[in-house]
C-alpha cells in the first residue's frame, strides 16, 4: 500500500541555547527544565530563515534517496507558517531546487508530518504521484512569547525532510481532530484593517499545560493502539515508536502505559526541544543516518498537537 521512505534528511539552526542560557532571559533553572520536560538544550535561529533550514533538510532527503528534483511529482511542507504567507514554504522550495511539480503547505500543527504522510499516500493510491518530497519545518521561536516562562523554554526550531516513493512500506494510518480554541493557541494578525471592530487574539503561544498532557498521553495511546490493530501486528513486532517530541514524561507516560520495552523509544527532546511538526522527522533522519533503524524495521510514528490534532502510522523501512 502506498509508500516507502525512501530518503531523510534534517536541518537545525547554528546556536544552541542551553537552560542556563534560558535562565538569563526568565525565571527559570536547568533542574526544573530538565526534571519536567527532559529538555537540556535547543537550537534557536539567529540569521537563518525557515526556507533555509528546510532546503538544507530536503536536499539532504533527496540526495539520500537518489531522487533528483525533475522527478518530483509534488511538495508537501507542513508548517505553522513559513517565511511568508504566501509563498508558501513548498513553493519556495520548487523553486530553489528546481522542481516542476506541484507544491503545498499544510498546517496540522505538530501532527504536521503524519499528515503530510497520508496525503501523500492518498497522492500514490490515485495514480497521481510517484514521488513525493515532505518537508516539516518549524519556527518556534517567533510564535512563543519569551517572557513567558512556561512556555518559552519548551520550544526550538528545526527541520525534517523525507521522500517517500511509491511502495508498500505504509501498513497503518490513523487521523484525528478534536477542534478546540483553548488549550494551545498561536494568534492570528488582524492586519491595519481601519474598520476591524474585534479584539484582538494574543499573537504569541499560549496553552493549559496540563489539559494538553493528559490529551497528549491519551491520544498516543489510542491511536498508537488503533493502528496496531488495523495492520493486525502487536508491540512485539515494532522495532522502535518514535512519538512527537514535546515533553520526555509525556513519552515516558505514554510508553508505561502501552507496555513498551526502552529500547522501542527513542527521544531527542534533551537536544532539539519541541521542534513541533519537525520533530519525527528528524529523529526518525538521525537514526536512518546512525544505523540504529534499518532497511525491513517496522516502526510506529506517533504526534498530537494544537488543534487539537492526532495521528499514528506504521511503516515498514
Ligand atoms: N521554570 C521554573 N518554574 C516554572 C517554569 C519554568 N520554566 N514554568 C512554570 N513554572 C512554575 C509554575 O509557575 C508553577 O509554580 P507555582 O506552583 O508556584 O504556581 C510550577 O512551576 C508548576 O507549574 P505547572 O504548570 O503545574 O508544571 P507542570 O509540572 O504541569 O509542567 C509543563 C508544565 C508545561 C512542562 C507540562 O504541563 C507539559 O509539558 N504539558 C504539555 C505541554 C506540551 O507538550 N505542549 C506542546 C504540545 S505539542
Amino acid at each position: 500500500m502506498s509508500f516507502t521512505i525512501a530518503g531523510t534528511g534534517k536541518a537545525h539552526p547554528k546556536l544552541v541555547v542551553t537552560n542556563d542560557m534560558m535562565s538569563e532571559i526568565v525565571e527559570t533553572n536547568d533542574e526544573w527544565i530538565s526534571t519536567r520536560t527532559g529538555i537540556k538544550s535547543r537550537y534557536i535561529s539567529t540569521d537563518e530563515t525557515l526556507f533555509d533550514l528546510t532546503l538544507a533538510a530536503s536536499k539532504q532527503a533527496m540526495k539520500n534517496a537518489d531522487i533528483a528534483a525533475d522527478k518530483l511529482d509534488f511538495i508537501i511542507c507542513s508548517t505553522m507558517q513559513g517565511d511568508y504567507k504566501t509563498p508558501s514554504l513548498a513553493c519556495q522550495i520548487q523553486h530553489a531546487i528546481g522542481a516542476k511539480c506541484p507544491a503545498v503547505d499544510i498546517n496540522a500543527a505538530c501532527t504536521g508530518f503524519i499528515y503530510a504522510l497520508d496525503f501523500a499516500a492518498a497522492l500514490m493510491d490515485s495514480g497521481r504521484a510517484e514521488n513525493i518530497l515532505i518537508a516539516s519545518s518549524e519556527m518556534m521561536s517567533k510564535h512563543i512569547d519569551w517572557s513567558d516562562r512556561a512556555t518559552c523554554v519548551l520550544f526550538g526550531d528545526g527541520s525534517g525532510a523525507a521522500v517517500v516513493t511509491k511502495g508498500d512500506g505504509l501498513l497503518a494510518m490513523r487521523l484525528a481532530a478534536k477542534g478546540d480554541e483553548k488549550l494551545l493557541v498561536i494568534g492570528g494578525s488582524h492586519g491595519n484593517n481601519p474598520f476591524d471592530k474585534k479584539t484582538p487574539v494574543h499573537e504569541y503561544l499560549t496553552m493549559e499545560g496540563g489539559e494538553v498532557f493528559k490529551f497528549a498521553v491519551s491520544s498516543m495511546c489510542y491511536d498508537v493502539k488503533y493502528v496496531l490493530e488495523k495492520a493486525n501486528l502487536t508491540l512485539d513486532d515494532i522495532r522502535m515508536v518514535i512519538p512527537h517530541q514535546a515533553n520526555m514524561r509525556i513519552i515516558t507516560a505514554a510508553a508505561k502505559r502501552l507496555g513498551l520495552h526502552d529500547s522501542q523509544i527513542m527521544s531527542g527532546i534533551d537536544r532539539y526541544g519541541n521542534t513541533s511538526s519537525a520533530s519525527i522527522p528528524i529523529l526518525l533522519s538521525e537514526l536512518i543516518e546512525n544505523g540504529t533503524l534499518k532497511k525491513g524495521d517496522i516502526i510506529i510514528l506517533t504526534a498530537f498537537g494544537g488543534g487539537l490534532t492526532s495521528g499514528a502510522c506504521i511503516i515498514k523501512l
